[in-house]
């Protein structure tokens, strides 16, 4: 880039500023470039494509990064660069805003909603257990103004001016990654069973390359904790450039994804410094269950009574992870019995078959212990033919409808010796007896159970990775926003 600008300059006889615009229109992919020059010590260009840049502007001094959390120290007035805009910044001119184009516009001083604490690690010793243990907090801020029990109100203002053309869609496509496309998973499970329109479920790398079909009628609701992911960014634009509507859940605002969507709703969890996403996925299932019930009454596909009863169990749920909170310490003996293992199972069926893929999720990348989860009843299909005495399989075992077909799943596993850890539902007797190790989650309606059911597998793979001695809150070879494909 650096000689692509001297030999423009040079050779086209223009500015610096010009110059930087000039081989901003003759590079290709994505970038995020601060350009200073030795004789203009007092002024920095910054342009963006894909990747996240952000200006603090201060007293008299301005910042540039990635995102916010860093810039929160010193300043909360932020400027968010759109794709291929370039800001000139001078200490004598201030802020000029330009796209590669040549076209100025306005720039638009927003306010960081994040504080220096929600930054560090408040008395935790990591980051990512601080952040489990927010999630009684995390969630009720998701639901905060959007929720009214006694009112039985449920309403998400960033998307009610879509709400007509969301129930008019002849489906739903759901794009993420990692575990945010888990949380699509469990999306998809919720708006079926309430709004009744079909959902698919895409990972935003396979859905990007693959001309999917999609029209103007389709609702894509894209969903990424950093907001930054560069392959649910390019679904975005490629639904976008089909005519489809775009529904975005993030977590950082104003963040590249909230504004490439057509609308959408914060998840208001709070800052996530971890790499490994934990209180993001409760918030995001948080809001899809927020979206749903919304749609589902405005639609006529849920009773009154059956509204009612999830709004009540949604309101219990913050109160309800205090509890599954307290069982750490036994969370932390299985963990000391089962550091050692080399392979993990994680079984589940239903709604918590995406909480046994998320499970295995975050083991895998903070332990590097190798995990999978799969569908309790595929496991016959192949899985089984690696159970054996060393094998610790995690059974999601709290479900009404299949419960029967749950207990055989781990009798299977038994029969074969291998060690079963069951998460249940409190008061459980037919799994507990069956099971080697238990940790009991308290009673809530099956669609709620994953906002429940995670909290102790996250502990779960925490205490694992720690007593391995690993980086918990930065494993290795992971990013915490990905924003190259
Ligand atoms: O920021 P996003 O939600 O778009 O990130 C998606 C994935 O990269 C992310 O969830 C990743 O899988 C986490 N490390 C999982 O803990």
């Amino acid at each position: 880039m650096v000689h692509l600008i001297e030999d423009i300059r040079e050779n086209e006889n223009v500015n610096l500023d010009e110059a930087v615009r000039i081989a901003l229109t003759q590079v290709e992919g994505t970038y995020a470039i601060v350009v200073i020059s030795k004789n203009h010590p007092d002024s920095l260009i910054a342009a963006r494509k894909g990747s996240p840049l952000v200006i603090g502007v201060g007293a008299g001094e301005y910042y540039v990064a990635s995102d916010g959390a860093p810039l929160v120290e010193y300043t909360k007035n932020v400027i968010y660069l759109d794709n291929e805009d370039i800001a000139y910044i001078s200490l004598s001119q201030g802020i000029k805003i330009k796209s590669i184009n040549n076209i100025e516009r306005t720039p638009y001083i927003d306010q960081l909603e994040m504080s220096i604490t929600q930054l560090e690690k408040g008395g935790f010793e990591h980051f990512m257990l601080k952040e489990i243990y927010e999630q009684p907090k995390s969630i009720a801020d998701s639901m905060r103004g959007r929720l009214n029990v006694a009112k039985e109100i449920v309403s998400l203002g960033g998307i009610t001016e879509y709400e007509d053309k969301m129930l008019n869609a002849p489906r739903f496509t759901m794009v993420a990654c990692g575990t945010s496309w888990h949380a699509c998973l469990v999306g998809e499970y919720i708006f079926e069973e309430l709004v009744r329109i079909p959902v698919e479920v895409e990972y935003a790398s396979e859905f990007r390359y693959r001309d999917p079909i999609i029209n103007e009628k389709d609702i894509v609701i894209a969903i990424s904790q950093s907001g930054e992911t560069a392959d649910t960014l390019a679904a975005i634009e490629l639904a976008k450039e089909k005519g489809a509507t775009v529904i975005g859940i993030c977590n950082v605002a104003g963040s590249s994804i909230a504004r490439a969507t057509h609308a959408g709703s914060y998840t208001h969890a709070g800052p996530e410094i971890g790499v490994a996403s934990t209180k993001a996925f409760t918030a995001q299932v948080t809001l899809l269950l927020l979206m749903a019930l919304s749609l589902a009454k405005k639609k006529g596909t849920i009773s009154r009574s059956r509204y009612h009863e999830i709004i009540i169990a949604l309101e219990s749920i913050p109160r309800q992870i205090e509890e599954v909170l307290s069982h750490e310490k036994l969370i932390k003996e299985i963990a000391d019995r089962f550091s050692n293992a080399k392979n993990f199972l994680y079984l589940g069926r239903g709604y918590n078959f995406p909480v046994a893929l998320e499970g295995a999720l975050k083991l895998k990348e903070i332990s590097y212990i190798h995990a999978e989860g799969y569908p309790a009843a595929e496991m016959k299909h192949g899985p089984i033919a690696l159970i054996d005495e060393e094998m610790p399989v995690v059974v999601i075992a709290t479900n009404k409808g299949t419960y029967d077909k749950v207990v055989s799943n781990i009798q299977e596993v038994k029969a074969r010796k291998g060690k079963i850890i069951a998460i249940v539902t409190k008061g459980d007797e037919t799994v507990t007896s069956l099971a080697d190790y238990v940790i009991e989650i308290p009673e809530t309606e099956e669609m709620l159970v994953p906002l429940l059911a995670t909290v102790p597998l996250q502990l779960l793979s925490y205490h694992i990775a720690l007593n391995r001695g690993c980086n918990v809150d930065q494993p290795r070879n992971l990013a915490k926003s990905v924003t190259v494909e």
